[in-house]
């Protein structure tokens, strides 16, 4: 009922009116003065006021309505509209873009998970079919009368198991990868002092060390205690990989070394070693799962391509993150930085 044109009708009318009573009030004013007066006047105020709601009220509540049809049909992409130049439909306005660009930052992040999912899907199955095909060959071939010879009937079988045991560690680290991801496993971050994890870490990675004849090292103030927060399970875990890649990975003879270097509220933890270095395209990619520089290598010497992943999930999992920095032929090294704490009082027990 009350469009613009109405509005403006009547508002148009009481600026006349008013007008043209002002102007009787001046002595012998002729009529037709008066009425030029009550013409014109209504004539621009009716201009007026219909131009200015037809385009600054009843446009935008239009475009409005217009942008709200559009949301129903679920279509975000709203064009960022030039309507808005009065104060509360500029504000619907802004509220609406907010909302459009929420929701389709949520149908993004949607899509994403879903390509992954799929594309993770593909990469599993990859992944285990080179083990299991391997076995199978083996197996069958010995069926087929290898095993009579007991010389070859132990070379096949020994390749069997070494397949399987691959199979084996891809499976125990797609199991981790993948809780980790669901969240199912949760970190238990307590007071953990990270020299004396380190070192032993180095014990256990000892004969791998040897075979190689590479050296560990801590580089750290010597009998400075490093206490920071984290999972002493998970952190150790992280360590025991990149440590083991930059024995498998670096050259024969040679060295790795692990410093801690402690800030006011961080230690950093760094993890070094002088071999071949990796090359800037990988990487941005060596904590994708499954990424290998070179495949045939790294599967040598029993890689499942997960172990980044791994470290990244755990690393992010303790609100840090872990960067690399390599120069071909110079060597890599990763860091990550964990929250300093102080050590815990001793339990005493009276
Ligand atoms: N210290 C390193 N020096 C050179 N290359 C490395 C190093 N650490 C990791 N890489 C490369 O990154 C790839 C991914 O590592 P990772 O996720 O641990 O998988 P893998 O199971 O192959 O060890 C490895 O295949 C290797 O090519
Ligand atoms: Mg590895």
């Amino acid at each position: 009922m009350f469009n613009s044109r109405v509005v403006s009708a009547i508002l148009a009318l009481v600026v006349s009116g008013v007008t043209t009573a002002f102007v009787s009030l001046i002595d012998n004013t002729p009529t037709n003065a008066l009425i030029l007066a009550a013409v014109m006047s209504f004539v621009s105020a009716f201009m007026l006021s219909y131009f200015s709601m037809e385009y600054l009220v009843f446009r935008e509540l239009q475009n409005l309505h217009a942008a709200i049809e559009k949301l129903r049909r679920k279509d975000f992409k709203l064009t960022k509209s030039r309507f808005g130049s009065i104060e509360p439909i500029r504000k619907i306005n802004d509220e609406m873009m907010r909302y459009a660009s929420k929701k389709e930052q949520e149908i993004d992040e949607l899509k994403r998970i879903e390509n992954y999912r799929r594309e993770f899907l593909a990469d599993i199955s990859h992944e285990l079919k080179t083990p299991i095909f391997a076995a199978q060959g083996f197996v069958h071939t010995l069926l087929d009368g290898a095993a009579d010879d007991p010389e070859v009937r132990d070379q096949f079988l020994k390749k069997a198991a070494k397949s399987l045991d691959g199979l084996e560690a891809l499976v125990q680290d797609l199991i981790t990868l993948s809780q980790m991801e669901t969240g199912y496993i949760t970190m238990k971050i307590k007071p953990l002092e990270i020299s004396e994890l380190i070192n032993d870490i180095f014990e256990q990675l000892e004969k791998k060390a040897q075979k190689r004849n590479t050296t560990l090292k801590l580089d750290s103030k010597p009998d400075k205690k490093y206490w920071v927060l984290g999972d002493v399970n998970r952190i150790g875990q992280v360590l025991i990989n990149l440590i083991e890649n930059a024995i498998k990975y670096g050259n024969d003879n040679g060295k790795v070394i692990v410093g801690l270097e402690s800030s006011k509220d961080f230690v950093s933890i760094t993890v070094r070693d002088n071999g071949p270095g990796i090359a800037e395209e990988h990487q941005k990619r060596i904590f994708e799962r499954f990424y290998r520089i070179d495949k045939s290598r790294s599967k040598d010497k029993g890689g499942t391509g997960l172990g980044l992943a791994i470290v990244k999930q755990i690393i992010d999992a303790h609100g840090s993150k872990i960067t690399v920095s390599s120069k071909i032929g110079r060597g890599t090294t990763f860091e990550f930085r964990l929250e300093k704490t102080v050590a815990p009082l001793p339990t005493t027990n009276s």
